[in-house]
């Protein structure tokens, strides 16, 4: 087996994730560790995330295949297809997105009303979609967002901790998505909100919304970001 590296590693915020060539084959290799002390084997939380993405595609989420996965004394390796850029690399400016391509929104609205319809909970933010043009796949499958391993991380949270952590969890499930996918365009952009009353009308097009009015939007939108960005400045993982 050839096995190069590509000299620019893939991503600046994920030096876990990298693109590799594999036979000729251009892959994305993601390496898997944990932070947080969930009482589980990296066997244990390998077999889960392979559990999450049979309830993804069940549901009909496209997803980039696997073409090797395993498990060392530290860490989940996954080889998977190479999906492309993902909407945040692709559109610099994420207004390119609410004016002039709704129909890449719009795809991922789709993708994400799939795991609605399912019950299945997803992490919507646009770096987690990749692709070309309105052809999208759902990249993120860790940690795995199911009920199960919900429980084990929460099961393992400081009491200062578990609330926070819970209500993150809960913002990944059907309920939440629609004011969730908007909220993390704040993380992308602090001035996001002029495209909220855009990505209102996107989401009530594609069914994911329907009378909700648009300041309550907002305010769910801005809370939901609000509490995972608390999350992260205070060091609480997710996996
Ligand atoms: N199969 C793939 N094809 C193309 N790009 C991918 C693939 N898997 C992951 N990526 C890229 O790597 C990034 C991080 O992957 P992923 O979402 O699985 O990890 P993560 O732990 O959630 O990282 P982050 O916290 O940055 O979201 C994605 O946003 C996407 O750009
Ligand atoms: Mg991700």
């Amino acid at each position: 087996m050839s096995f190069m590296t590509s000299a620019n590693p893939f991503s600046v915020n994920n030096p876990l994730v990298r693109r590799v060539t594999v036979d000729g084959e251009p892959l994305v290799e993601k390496t898997i560790r944990r932070n947080a002390p969930v009482p589980a084997s990296y066997a244990e939380l390998k077999a889960e995330m392979d559990a999450y993405r049979d309830q993804l595609a069940a549901a009909g989420v496209p997803m980039p295949r696997i073409a090797d996965s395993r498990v060392t004394d530290d860490s989940i390796v996954y080889l998977c297809e190479d999906g492309g850029r993902n909407l945040v690399e692709r559109y610099e400016e994420p207004e390119a997105l609410t004016n002039g391509h709704a129909d890449v929104l719009a795809s991922a609205m789709r993708i994400l009303k799939r795991a609605i319809d399912a019950g299945v909970a997803i992490d919507p933010h646009i770096k987690n979609f990749v692709g070309d043009g309105a052809d999208l796949a759902y990249v993120d499958f860790s940690p795995p967002l199911t009920e199960a391993y919900v429980e084990a991380r929460c099961s393992v949270a400081q009491d200062e901790e578990q609330a926070i952590l819970r209500e993150n969890f809960a913002y990944f499930t059907p309920y939440f998505l629609p004011y969730h996918f908007a909220g993390d365009f704040l993380n992308i952009d602090r001035a996001a909100e002029r495209l909220f009353p855009a990505l209102h009308a996107l989401l009530t097009d594609a069914g994911l919304l329907s009378g909700t009015p648009l300041a309550e939007f907002v305010s769910q939108a801005k809370a939901i970001r609000a509490l995972e960005d608390r999350r992260l400045q205070e060091r609480i993982y997710l996996i």
